[in-house]
């Protein structure tokens, strides 16, 4: 089950902004998040706050009419709060199952989204899917409510993999619903894989890869899997049923990845994420809705649990759907809490973020010792000459493999300015 959420400092019933969050709204790139908290069931692998309708029980205040009703309450607040926030470049409906509602339904939220803040003629508008919760119908209504981009939860192609990872689909199931949107005229499919999961051979990756740049797919987002706490996967290997992934075999199937991705037209613009990049594709087939939260810009995050960012101002709402739909129905604002970042926060998130991006970080961001931490970095072989020279971070290939290192290793100067300040003034 999800766990509890962490502590911050209190919000203000109403949701208000302090003045310096709300200065430069409009100017800043804003995406907005809705969280569909619904799975037909949970994949033993998977930690996001989402819920069956065992879980969620009898319970009114969690049925999917009381979470419409709640986001739309919420959207309501958010244009008061926001006011005369910019359309969203991005809207991103993700979970959980977004496709276990009716396209109806869906679309009715995307309108309140339009309705709440106007919407750029060029949006992107993104909907997570389950292959098996989506067909040839379902799709041309989501793409008739102005939906232009799905994310498809592939996983493997591997039947052994899949029964692993407790997915419902079958194999072929995620390349089919991928050729059905395409044929269904959405512009950007992406095909989500986790790779590393207890008993895939490199035989099974390599299928499934050519199996999503096959099915049409312009977006691979390739994650190892990570064994979280609290999960059944976690209890298995606890027990000695499966073996604890390998940090060996991830690299290895990382390296797969690369090689299969960039022969097919393919290139990373974020350690995990590869959009295709031939004169065939659309013009851009990065996302532009996770770059919004890479660059460290705006965006609102709709539903249980969703979090939010506005100017330095980040909070998180409550977790379960009843709780989410009460706090709306009482007029109060469902965040559970919210932290100011100041600005030794804000620089660390932006190295821990930028420097995951190809386009890199600007090595200005860095102090000091981050920039010397960045020199020793570019004689490992681990950032490239070319963009350094030109004043930029970007990893190599190597680098990426050890991406969370090599951040370790540059934001330990933003630890030792804080001491440093933190020593100033005592
Ligand atoms: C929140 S899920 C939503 C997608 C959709 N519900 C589905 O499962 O098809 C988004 C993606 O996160 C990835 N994911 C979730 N839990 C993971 C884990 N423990 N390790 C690696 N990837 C994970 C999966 O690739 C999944 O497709
Ligand atoms: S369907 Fe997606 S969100 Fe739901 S439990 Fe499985 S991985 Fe998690």
């Amino acid at each position: 089950m999800p766990s509890t959420l962490p502590d911050g400092e209190p919000v203000p019933a109403d949701g208000a902004l302090p003045p310096e969050a709300l200065a430069g709204v409009g100017q800043r790139g804003f995406g907005v998040y809705v969280h569909v908290p619904f799975c037909a069931s949970r994949c033993g692998y998977c930690d996001f706050n989402t819920y069956t309708a065992a879980e969620l029980g009898p319970d009114g205040g969690s049925s999917v009419d009381a979470y419409l009703e709640a986001v739309e309450a919420e959207l309501r607040l958010a244009g008061r709060v926001l006011g005369g926030a910019a359309p969203p470049a991005s809207v991103f409906f993700g979970g959980g199952t977004p496709t276990l509602l009716h396209p109806d339904q869906l679309a009715r939220l995307l309108d309140g989204v339009a309705e709440t803040f106007g919407l750029a003629a060029d949006a992107e508008i993104t909907t997570e899917a389950n292959p098996e919760s989506v067909d040839p119908a379902s799709l041309r209504a989501l793409r008739a409510a102005g939906f232009n981009r799905i994310s498809l939860g592939m996983q493997s192609t591997a039947p052994h993999v899949l029964a692993v990872l407790d997915r419902r689909h079958t194999p072929g199931r995620a390349a089919a619903a991928a050729r059905e949107a395409r044929a269904a005229g959405f512009e950007h499919v992406n095909l989500d894989l986790i790779y590393g999961t207890p008993g895939e051979t490199a035989a099974d990756f390599d299928a499934s890869l050519a199996a999503a740049v096959a099915a049409g797919a312009d977006h691979v987002s390739a994650y190892s899997l990570i064994v979280e706490d609290g999960t059944r996967l976690a209890a298995r290997i606890r027990r000695g049923e499966l073996p604890m992934p390998s940090d060996d075999v991830a690299a290895d199937r990382y390296l797969a990845a690369e090689a299969a991705l960039v022969a097919a037209g393919f290139a990373w613009y974020e350690v995990s994420n590869w959009a295709l990049k031939t004169p065939a594709a659309s013009p851009d087939a990065r996302c532009r809705h996770n770059l919004i939260y890479w660059r460290g810009e705006d965006w609102w995050g709709f539903g249980p649990g969703a979090h939010s960012h506005v100017g330095g101002v980040r909070w998180w709402n409550v977790k379960h759907p009843a709780a989410y739909a009460g706090r709306l129905a009482e007029q109060r604002t469902p965040a559970h809490a919210r932290e100011l970042l100041g600005p030794a926060e804000r620089g660390l998130e932006e190295v821990m973020l930028r420097l995951r991006l190809a386009e890199g970080l600007p090595l200005a961001t860095l102090g000091a010792a981050g920039r010397t931490a960045a020199a020793h970095a570019l004689a490992e072989g681990l950032l490239e000459p070319g963009p350094y020279a030109e004043g930029r971070a970007v990893l190599t290939l190597r680098g990426r493999l050890l991406a969370d290192g090599v951040v370790l290793r540059l934001v330990a100067d933003h630890e030792i300015a804080d001491q440093e300040q933190a020593a100033a003034c005592s």
